[in-house]
Formats: structure tokens, sequence, C-alpha cells
């Protein structure tokens, strides 16, 4: 088999059932590292899983696990040790997004995107980061948002959680760089997926494939560089 870039790499992708998830699994799997990804909805999780063991050349580990659980986290990465035996990439992509006037948004609602958005990258990145200490690097890419540094009506809980995710990620950055773990996060502006309940797909938008090329672009930066965070937006928003 042909030696890829990600050859002998393991990942892990978190809510990587469709949307952008989805194609960052495809990419990783593409340039040879083997991909355990996770979602709540168990068929879903096994249809991504029987489609992507079809194209893949890759290991394919597909997993039922809400990361906004803690013991479904430690479950979740007890099987990726016990089948990968190691770790190199986390991706922290799984995220919700309620949107709806503070008046009007329930203690549940804003409690589910903060304990996903925030506690859940927690969670993976506290699982994740022995298995990468051990391997002597890694890599963890948290997908943002714009919404984490632009405030917008409606936005409240979900901006809390992204404006959140990208101090944690800062300062996750600052803790790990100089044990070879490099932190970095992406925040896109709006990507042509089911997100938050979206109808007709769009072509204006930012397709899952391009966040899923600017993570790859991420790995393979040269050890000594490290793109902290990147900001992504269509070039032709609709007016
Ligand atoms: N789409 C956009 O415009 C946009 C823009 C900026 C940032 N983002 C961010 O990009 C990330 C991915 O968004 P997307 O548009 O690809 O969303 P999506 O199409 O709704 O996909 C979300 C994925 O996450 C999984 N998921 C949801 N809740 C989960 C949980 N508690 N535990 C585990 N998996 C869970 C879903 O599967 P299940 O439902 O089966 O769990 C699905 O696989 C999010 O963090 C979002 O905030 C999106």
């Amino acid at each position: 088999m042909q030696n890829k870039f990600l050859s002998g790499k393991f990942a892990v992708v978190t809510g990587g059932t469709r949307g952008i998830g989805r194609a960052i699994v495809e990419r990783l799997l593409q340039e040879g590292a083997a991909v355990a990804l996770c979602g709540r909805n168990p068929e879903n999780v096994a249809r991504a899983a029987r489609e992507l063991k079809g194209q893949a050349q890759g290991e394919v580990l597909a997993e039922t696990a809400d990361v906004s659980r803690l013991e479904e986290v430690e479950r979740l990465f007890r099987v990726v040790e016990s089948r990968f035996g190691a770790l190199d990439i986390l991706v922290n992509n799984a995220g919700l997004g309620v949107f709806r006037g503070i008046g009007e948004m329930t203690p549940d609602e804003w409690h589910a995107m903060i304990d996903l958005n925030l506690n859940g990258v927690f969670y993976c990145s506290r699982a994740a980061i022995p298995l990468m200490k051990r391997r002597g690097a890694g890599y963890v890419i948290n997908i943002s948002s714009l919404a984490g540094k632009n405030p917008f009506s409606g936005g409240a809980g979900y901006n809390a959680s992204k404006f959140g995710l990208n101090g944690f990620s800062e300062a996750m950055m600052m803790d790990l760089r100089y044990q070879n773990i490099r932190v970095s996060y992406i925040m896109p502006g709006s990507v042509d997926t089911e997100f938050g309940g979206r109808g007709a797909r769009t072509d204006w938008k930012i397709a899952p494939e391009d966040i899923a090329e600017i993570a790859v672009a991420l790995l393979r930066m040269p050890a000594r560089t490290l793109v902290s965070r990147v900001e992504v937006r269509p070039s032709q928003p609709k007016k």
C-alpha cells in the first residue's frame, strides 16, 4: 500500500457522522490515518462506518458516544486505546447551536450548548493528552466558529460557548506546546451542513470539505510551526 503523509497515525474526530466532522474523517482516511469517529445516533454511526469502510483504505472505528457526557468520553477513549494503542490527532468537532434570544432560551438549551461545545472539548482533550504524551507528540484541532469573536442577537449561548472555546484552545496551546503537542482552532463562518436544523443546502457557503482541507493543511505544517487560529468565511456571503 502507498505510504501517505498520515500513514501510521491514529486520529479521533468527534461528531464524524455528517457535516464538517464527516468531511474531516474522510480526508484523514485519504491521507492514510486510522480514524475513530463518534456521534450520538447509533444508526447514523453504523451507517457512517459502513459507507467509510466501503471507500477507505485506512482503518475506521465508529462508536456511539455523547461527548457532553464524561463517562461516555472515557469509554470512547478506552475503546480507542485498546483498538489503536495510540493517538496522534484529536479533532474536537461535535458542536450544537440553539439560536434563541436570551429571554426565550431554556436552561436545558443553555446547558446542552455549554456541555457539548465547551465541557465536551475539555473531556476529550483530557482523555487524549496522556495518549499523545506517551507518543511524544500530538495535534489537537478544535472546531470553533466566527461566533467565537462576533456576538449576534439570538446567539448568546452559542457565542458564550465558542468565545470560551477560543480561550480554552489558546491556554491549552500554551500548556502543551513544549510537550510537542500542537493546538489549533478553526473559526468558520457559514458552512453548508445541517447544523442548527438548516434546510436546503446552498452553494455560497463554505463546503465541509474546505474545512477538512484546512485541517489537513494544519497537520502538514512542519513541527516547528504552529498556525494557532484560522478564520475562514464564505468569499461572497449572501447579502
Ligand atoms: N455549519 C456551520 O455553519 C458552522 C459554522 C461554524 C462552526 N461550526 C462548528 O462546526 C462543528 C460541526 O458542525 P456541523 O455544521 O458539521 O454540524 P452537523 O452537521 O450538525 O453535525 C454535527 C455532528 O456532531 C454530532 N454530534 C452532535 N452532538 C453530539 C454529541 N453530544 N456527542 C457526539 N457527537 C455529537 C452529530 O451526530 P449526532 O447528532 O448523531 O450526535 C454529527 O455527526 C460544530 O462545532 C459547529 O459549532 C459550524
